[in-house]
């Protein structure tokens, strides 16, 4: 693996690294290349998960398997995620993959189903709460000053300490406040607790 990407000094044999090729290439090339070298070579598929490269169709039933033409990277049977290993939920958006229950549980987690991994489980994946003082401070300060003191002008009244349901009520009746209806409810609702006292 080493030789093709690299080449081999003193030989023709060009570096793949040079030529601008990837490690993933590479593999493909040596798979090739090994195919090659044993024809009817493949994947020989003894269990899930115990899977042997360049075996010839003899071989393999020696071992008790079943031969793909593949490489076992590209058999699915070849890479399922280890039995008893799966998504560890600590917390919202707080996850760990690969860990088995034991492993888990140490971490103070939930270990979900097996082989699930945390891209698949929601909990891992819950849009992130918004901002109320980054809202406040974009949409809101310009106006109503820093944390809504109302310092900025008598034009603009103090707004530090006002509900959710105050400030929809402002945006929908307050001209100035025109254009800010953009902002939805979970925002309004984040602005309101950054105001609170
Ligand atoms: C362009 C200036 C401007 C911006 C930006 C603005 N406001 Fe206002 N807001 C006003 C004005 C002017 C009033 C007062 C209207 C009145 O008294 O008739 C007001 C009134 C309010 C009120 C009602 C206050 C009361 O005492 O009844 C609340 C609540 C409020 N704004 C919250 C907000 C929040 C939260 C934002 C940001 C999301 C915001 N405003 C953005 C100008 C603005």
């Amino acid at each position: 693996m080493h030789k093709i990407r690299m080449g081999q000094p003193g030989t023709f044999m060009p570096s793949l690294v040079d030529l601008g090729f990837n490690t993933a290439d590479a593999k493909d090339i040596l798979a090739w290349a090994q195919m090659g070298l044993t024809p009817g070579a493949g994947c020989c598929e003894i269990a899930e998960n115990n899977c042997e490269d360049g075996q010839t169709i003899e071989q393999c039933d020696a071992l008790g398997g079943e031969l793909h033409e593949e490489i076992c990277a590209e058999v699915p049977e070849c890479n399922v995620a280890p039995p008893g290993e799966g998504c560890c939920v600590i917390a919202e958006n707080d996850c760990v993959d690969d860990t088995t229950e034991v492993e888990c549980g140490d971490l103070g987690g939930i270990q979900f189903d097996e082989g699930l991994m945390c891209s698949g489980v929601a909990e891992c994946n819950v849009a992130p709460a918004p901002d109320g003082e980054a809202l406040y401070i974009d949409n809101c300060q310009f106006c109503h000053g820093p944390n809504g003191d109302g310092s900025v002008s008598p034009a603009f009244p103090p707004v530090a300490g006002k509900s959710a349901g105050e400030i929809e009520t402002a945006i929908m009746t307050v001209p100035a406040m025109m254009g800010l209806d953009f902002l939805s409810a979970a925002e309004v609702d984040a602005i309101a607790l950054f105001l609170a006292p």
